[in-house]
Parts: structure tokens; C-alpha cells; sequence
């Protein structure tokens, strides 16, 4: 079999057009916007309309992404959704965007890996495209987080926003694409991020709407400091099998949870902050939509340049934790 060379095709991104500000949040919750703004850098978010639902974020930017690719919908063989917040339990969020796509020839599922998702994805496609079983793949981060925050929960309703990104996984030139994939978990901290109700363990009932289950739950402090060891660790692994060193980067995409983490990677790696793209004051917590929704906004801005060298890096509830290295 021929190691062939992975990479993206092409970006898209979408984001609702309704803003949720910190001064809207000042009037809902006992905040501040100094708080929220030095506590995480986030300054708005964005929410989605009553009537859309992440399969409609997601078909947006996955539109975006084919025209980036020069590609069509018939030209994808695999559609990966990574989302915590689906349209509804089944049929995947992938089915519904492979119908409204019209991506009739693509297999289609969707992946659970919280914040980590999108990474998740890129592994699992560029795995399949390796083998030869497919040549393109559509991987889509696509968010609602804005349906299952609980606003009059301060510790949480600041962080979360809704969006999506898509790009197109497939064949690049030699000695461009991923040279790298790291992907972590760790089932001991699930209690830390999770949203415990709607499934089998507790079904939704009178009761679990009214003791809030089907909201998100977070011990903040705790995934902090999860985030901030992984990050750099799992961003330092993935240089390694990559061969390359902290200095080669030229630019890093991190999970847009909180500036102060994305700070704390930077140190670990040396790197100074014009090194890292960061869209979290725009558009807060996007979950698996972070990446690459940054990613596209970052090729969009002409930030990355061919044979620029990328790392990706995320974390998420699992807990889970992903990372790649990519030659633009
Ligand atoms: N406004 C004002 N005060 C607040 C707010 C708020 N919005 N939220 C919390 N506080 C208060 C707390 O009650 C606390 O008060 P106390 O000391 O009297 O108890 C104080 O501020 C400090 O709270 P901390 O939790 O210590 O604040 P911290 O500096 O840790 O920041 C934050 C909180 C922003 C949540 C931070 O911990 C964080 O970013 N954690 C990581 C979150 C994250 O990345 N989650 C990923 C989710 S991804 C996914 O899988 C969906």
C-alpha cells in the first residue's frame, strides 16, 4: 500500500448571525464583562436562530468548504459530523447533512468527542483515506451549544457559543498534509463535562427537566487544569512523531476555550502569542466547531501560507484531548 499524502482540499466555516454580548450576559446573570473578559477572553458569542439546528450549521460550512475544495457533493465518499449538541439522537447528524448536501455516493456518521471531535475526525479520515478505502471526506465541527446552556448558570452560560467549520480531507502533494495525529482519553474525569440526561442512564422525565440534566455541567477549575497540562503535552507529542521541534511551528490552532489556556500553551511552547490564532473573543466556546472554524478563518485572513507548518490541539469532556501536526 502507498503511503499516500493527506491533507486539506479546503475550508468553510459558518456562524449565526445573532450575537449574544457580555453586556447582554450582565443583565442575565451576576456578571461583569471585566470579569468575563479577563477570567476568558471572550468577548460575544454567537447564537443560532429558533429555527436552526446544527445540521443547518453545519450544511453551510460544508458548502463553503467543497467551493474552497473545487469540489462537489457527489465527490465526497465519507461524511463525519463531530458534535455534542446532533439535531436529535438519530438519524446522525451526518445522515441529515448527507441528504441536504446531496452527497448521495458518501457513508455518513457522526463522532462523540466533545471539544476534541473535530481532531478526532481528521485522524479518522485521513486513516480511511490512507488505506485507499476512500479518497475524500468531508469532516464537519458544527455546534448548538446555546440549546443545552443553562443561562442562569454563570460558571457556564459565559463560555459556550454556537457555530460550524468543514473542510475537505484528501490527497495533497508529497510532503505536505499531516504528518502527525495524537489522540488521548481519559474516562476517569467524565464527570468533570458532561450533560448526564436524554440518554439511557437517565431518560428524560418531568423530573430530570426540572433538576436541569439536560444541561451542561462543568467543574471549571478542574477542566482548567486538565486543559493547560494537555494541551502542551499532547501538542509536544505530536512534534515529536512528527520530527520537528516547538520552534518549526508556524502557526497553532488550539481549542478557543479560554485565552488564559491558549497563554499557558503558548509558554509551554515558547511561542510567542502572534503564533496562535485565536478567535475565542468572537465566538466563545464553539466546542468541536472550534478548530475548525479558527482554521477557516485563519486561511480566510491569509494567515497560513503553503508549507507552513500548523498545529492543531484540543481538549474536550471524556475527557478526551487531540492534536496534530499539518504541512499547509
Ligand atoms: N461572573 C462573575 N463571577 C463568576 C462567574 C461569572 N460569570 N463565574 C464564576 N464566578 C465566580 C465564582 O463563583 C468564584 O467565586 P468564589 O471564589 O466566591 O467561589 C470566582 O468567580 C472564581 O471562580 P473560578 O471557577 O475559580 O474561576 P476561574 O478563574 O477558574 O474561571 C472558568 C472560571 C472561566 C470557567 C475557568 O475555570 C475555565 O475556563 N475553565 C475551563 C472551562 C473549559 O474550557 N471548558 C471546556 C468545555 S469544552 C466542552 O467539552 C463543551
Amino acid at each position: 500500500m502507498r503511503d499516500i499524502p493527506v491533507g486539506i482540499l479546503g475550508t468553510g466555516k459558518y456562524v449565526p448571525e445573532s450575537r449574544l454580548t457580555n453586556q447582554d450576559l450582565e443583565r442575565m446573570v451576576e456578571t461583569s464583562d471585566e470579569w468575563i473578559v479577563t477570567r476568558t477572553g471572550i468577548r460575544e458569542r454567537r447564537i443560532a436562530d429558533p429555527a436552526q439546528a446544527t445540521s443547518d450549521l453545519a450544511y453551510e460550512a460544508s458548502l463553503r468548504a467543497l467551493e474552497s475544495a473545487g469540489l462537489s457533493a457527489e465527490d465526497v465518499d465519507l461524511i463525519i459530523v463531530a458534535t455534542i449538541t446532533p439535531d436529535m439522537f438519530f438519524p446522525s447528524t451526518a445522515c441529515l447533512l448527507q441528504d441536504r448536501l446531496g452527497a448521495k455516493r458518501a457513508a455518513a456518521f457522526d463522532l462523540s468527542a466533545a471539544c476534541s471531535g473535530f481532531i478526532y475526525g481528521l485522524a479518522t479520515a485521513t486513516n480511511f483515506i490512507k488505506t485507499g478505502m476512500y479518497r475524500r471526506v468531508l469532516v464537519v465541527g458544527a455546534e448548538t451549544l446555546s440549546r443545552i446552556t443553562d443561562y442562569t448558570d454563570r460558571n457556564t452560560c459565559i463560555l459556550f457559543g454556537d457555530g460550524a467549520g468543514a473542510v475537505v480531507v484528501g490527497e495533497v502533494p508529497e510532503g505536505r498534509g499531516f504528518q502527525s495525529f495524537v489522540l488521548g482519553a481519559d474516562g476517569s474525569g467524565g464527570e468533570l463535562l458532561r450533560i448526564c440526561g436524554g440518554g439511557s442512564r437517565v431518560p428524560a422525565t418531568e423530573r430530570s427537566v426540572a433538576d436541569k440534566k439536560h444541561f451542561l455541567e462543568m467543574n471549571g477549575r478542574d477542566v482548567f487544569k486538565f486543559a493547560v497540562r494537555v494541551m502542551g503535552s499532547s501538542a509536544e507529542e505530536a512534534l515529536a512523531k512528527a520530527g520537528l521541534d516547538k520552534s518549526d511551528i508556524d502557526l497553532l490552532v488550539p481549542h478557543q476555550a479560554n485565552i488564559r489556556i491558549v497563554q499557558a500553551a503558548l509558554e509551554r511552547l515558547g511561542l510567542s502569542e502572534d503564533k496562535a490564532m485565536v478567535n475565542l473573543d468572537r465566538y466563545g466556546n464553539v466546542s468541536a466547531a472550534s478548530i475548525p472554524l479558527a482554521l477557516a478563518e485563519a486561511a480566510e485572513e491569509g494567515r497560513i501560507r503553503e508549507g507552513d507548518r500548523l498545529v492543531l490541539v484540543g481538549f474536550g469532556g471524556g475527557l478526551t484531548w487531540g492534536s496534530s501536526v499539518l504541512v499547509w
